[in-house]
């Protein structure tokens, strides 16, 4: 079944007297779960941790995603696995996004992802990366549309929350799949498509070309998000009224910049204060730790020290300084140090933080994780 009231905003009005802006910060829907604003946190591997998502719903993103979630993990009870879909009240709306290639174990996937919390169920049709694609899921079900259709048919019988399905153009270079598999995808019941139009084999070099996203949202009457090379206010205004699509996702922008998205949103300066670079980076350090332990924090954490430092904020030497470090604590004496009225900015973003409940695990019906 198709959805109902997820109309497309098409910027018609583009053709006739040139691009017109689009309010960022104008809600739309995807079947009945309404986004607050045109920005979505891309799903990132190794990157889109609760700290993550919910530092970007402060930072104004409409719509937060789970990093890909594999199928066969929630079905065999893996533990790390299951503890994706840990979920905390201010983080939603949440996208969860899980990938695989059989239709039956996705659909049991999606009702676990519905239970644990997530107000969409998001399919990935659009990882490229091999040790993905040789099991048949990600990117490779753009060659097997019909596979493709089945696996969003099941998952949406199997769910009453929209399914939506991120993919990229196809394959190779120059593919133009997902403008055949995007309404076929529809058809079986996507409620919103994602496209990154780059092919599997770009990876992520040369550019997403978003005219293949403008044709897309000619094609299906669902809402469309535009993925790819949106970092500043000016490409996200660029791709919105060049494509009709009705939000744009930000990902590598976003990696330790979540002040990336308040200038995408509001314009301005997005440049931060060494206090408030430090602040953030202390509540995500946190964050972190309390999610995955500190054990697997520390090694996690370290990217993140170079992303959040960069950009000329400090000098290089301090962040290979904390990468060398041992423990998560000399990381934050190391930080305090370096910014010491970070405590204070600090103090004021966790006063001004919503007080969030989680969805534990142990709240949920043992038959639906217990994988027996
Ligand atoms: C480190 C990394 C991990 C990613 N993991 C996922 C993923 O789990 N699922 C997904 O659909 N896309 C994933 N992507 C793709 C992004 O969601 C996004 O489509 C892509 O990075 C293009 O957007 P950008 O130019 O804003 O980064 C990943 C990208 C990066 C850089």
């Amino acid at each position: 079944m198709v959805p109902t009231g997820c109309q497309p905003v098409k910027d018609e009005s583009a053709t006739i007297s040139g691009p017109v802006q689009v309010d960022l910060r104008s809600p739309f829907a995807i079947g009945p779960v309404s986004i607050p604003t045109r920005l979505v946190l891309a799903p990132m591997a190794g990157v889109s941790v609760q700290a993550f998502r919910r530092q970007g719903r402060r930072f104004g993103a409409g719509l937060v995603c789970s990093e890909m979630v594999s199928c066969a993990g929630l079905h065999n009870g893996n533990e790390r696995t299951l503890g994706y879909l840990t979920i905390s009240s201010d983080e939603q709306p949440l996208a969860v996004q899980i990938f695989g290639a059989d239709p039956g174990v996705m659909a049991e996937a999606g009702r676990m992802v519905e239970a644990a919390g997530a107000n969409l169920v998001d399919i990935n049709f659009g990882c490229p990366v091999r040790k993905v694609t040789k099991t048949g899921a990600g990117a490779t079900l753009l060659d097997d549309p019909d596979r493709a259709c089945r696996i969003v048919s099941a998952v949406a019988g199997a769910v009453s929350v929209p399914v939506t399905v991120k993919m990229r153009r196809g394959l190779e270079d120059g593919s133009r799949a997902c403008l055949d598999v995007g309404p076929r995808l529809v058809e079986a019941g996507a409620a919103a498509l994602t496209l990154h139009p780059r092919s599997a084999r770009q990876m992520y070099t040369g550019w997403a070309d978003h005219s293949l996203t403008a044709e897309l949202v000619d094609r299906v009457d669902v809402p469309v998000i535009a993925s790819g090379d949106v970092t500043s206010r000016a490409s996200a205004q660029t791709v919105l009224a060049t494509t009709g699509a009705a939000a744009v996702m930000v990902g590598r922008a976003a990696q330790g910049n979540p002040w990336a998205l308040r200038e995408i949103l509001d314009g301005g300066t997005s440049e931060p204060s060494r206090e408030e670079v430090v602040a953030e980076l202390l509540l995500f350090v946190r964050e972190t730790v309390r999610e995955l332990g500190e054990q697997r924090a520390t090694g996690f954490l370290k990217k993140f020290y170079g992303w959040y430092l960069g950009r000329g904020r400090f000098p290089k030497p301090f962040k290979q300084e904390l990468v060398q470090l041992g423990s998560v604590e000399e990381v934050e004496r190391r930080l305090l140090a370096a910014a010491p009225g970070a405590v204070e900015v600090l103090e004021r973003i966790e006063a001004e933080q919503p007080v969030a409940e989680e969805t534990l695990l142990e709240d949920m019906p043992i038959s639906i994780y217990g994988g027996g």
